[in-house]
């Protein structure tokens, strides 16, 4: 591992809304580490002088390691806020960085606006920054009061606020149970349902504390995470984005280069091993075949079998990596 990709805290933590379990250790979430960052990079090997993507550049910790070792990085987020801080300090890496708001969704678009055909790596990190999380005027936070928001990209249109007030009782059921994975779903999609009729849902806390009402408090976690989760994956359409991601950026991957992709729970990294399994496969055959087929889409081979997860240490002095796995994949000529 490459002890100097740690030798300066960067601004943005990553991870999951897991973070609000643990208010004392929030105190100091500005200067934490990128998660799995020495992994990631090791496994990615990217070549000094070939350009990699970085589709989620935050706070810019990924993309500073990666330009540590010598190659040079497109850096994409869809928040503006993000891309002016992560300018601000990856500013000494000067033409080397090129930054652009936009969605990895749309990352061969972006390619195609620079003239590039070919790139030399891709990396994800996915799910939102500590800066996006805490900065309660985002209204990522169950904990800290702002407008029901959770616009990763502000110019987007659908707000948390337009889903909750909006939203039927079986829709609202059907995304927590599944974007939340919360076993109290129609209970809460019921008393959200109850209570905007009189009057609309505008603020993180007042549905955070309705939430609490029909969850309950048990553990650390605080109860109305799940229900953030799933409306931060439905504002976000994150798992939609991930799935085209993984497909404009893998198409763009030269032979030999590799993506590497930090998930932060079950639904997205579900995703990525589908999609490295099913462009892993050579040959595709079913029962009623009378021979198996070539699989059209074979143009990955697995570098991680298994995923990576972060360390003791790390898991211990950063608790948003907890939830996090690495997956890497290597195109194939
Ligand atoms: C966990 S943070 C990344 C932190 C970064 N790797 C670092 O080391 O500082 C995730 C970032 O990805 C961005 N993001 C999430 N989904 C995105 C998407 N589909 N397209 C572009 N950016 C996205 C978020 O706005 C957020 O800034």
């Amino acid at each position: 591992m490459n002890a100097l990709l740690f030798e300066r805290p960067v601004w943005f933590a990553t991870g999951p809304l897991i973070l609000e379990e643990e208010p004392q250790e929030m105190e100091d979430f500005t200067y934490h580490r990128p998660v799995l960052a020495a992994e990631a990079v090791e496994l990615l090997a990217p070549h000094p002088g070939s350009l990699v993507v970085d589709g989620t550049a935050g706070g810019g910790g990924h993309t500073q390691a990666i330009l540590k070792t010598g190659a040079d990085v497109l850096a994409l987020d869809q928040d503006p806020d993000a891309i002016t801080h992560a300018r601000e300090e990856l500013a000494h890496f000067g033409g080397r960085v090129t930054l652009r708001q936009a969605n990895f969704r749309d990352a061969g678009k972006i390619l195609d606006e620079l003239g590039v055909g070919k790139i030399g790596g891709a990396i994800l990190d996915l799910g939102v920054s500590s800066y996006q999380l805490e900065n309660a005027a985002r209204g990522f936070s169950v904990m800290r009061n702002g407008p029901l928001d959770m616009r990763m990209n502000p110019g987007s249109t659908i707000s948390a606020a337009d889903i909750v007030n909006r939203y039927s009782e079986e829709d609202l059921t059907r995304l927590f149970r599944e974007l939340g994975e919360e076993p109290a779903a129609r209970r809460v999609a019921s008393l959200i349902v109850k209570m905007r009729k009189d009057a609309p849902f505008t603020d993180t806390l007042q549905l955070s504390r309705a939430i609490e009402k029909v969850v309950g408090r048990h553990g650390r976690r605080h109860p109305a995470t799940q229900i953030f989760q799933a409306l931060r994956i439905e504002v976000n359409d994150e798992l939609g984005a991930l799935e085209q991601g993984l497909r404009a950026l893998t198409a763009r991957l030269e032979t030999g280069a590799r993506i590497a992709v930090v998930t932060f729970h079950s639904l997205e990294d579900r995703i990525v091993k589908n999609f490295f399994r099913d462009h892993s496969r050579e040959w595709l055959d079913r029962p009623e075949w009378p021979e198996p087929r070539r699989n059209p889409d074979y143009d990955l081979r697995l570098i991680t079998d298994k995923p990576v997860e972060p360390g003791e240490h790390e898991r211990r002095t950063n608790p948003r990596s907890r939830s996090a796995k690495l997956r890497v994949a290597e195109k194939i000529g």
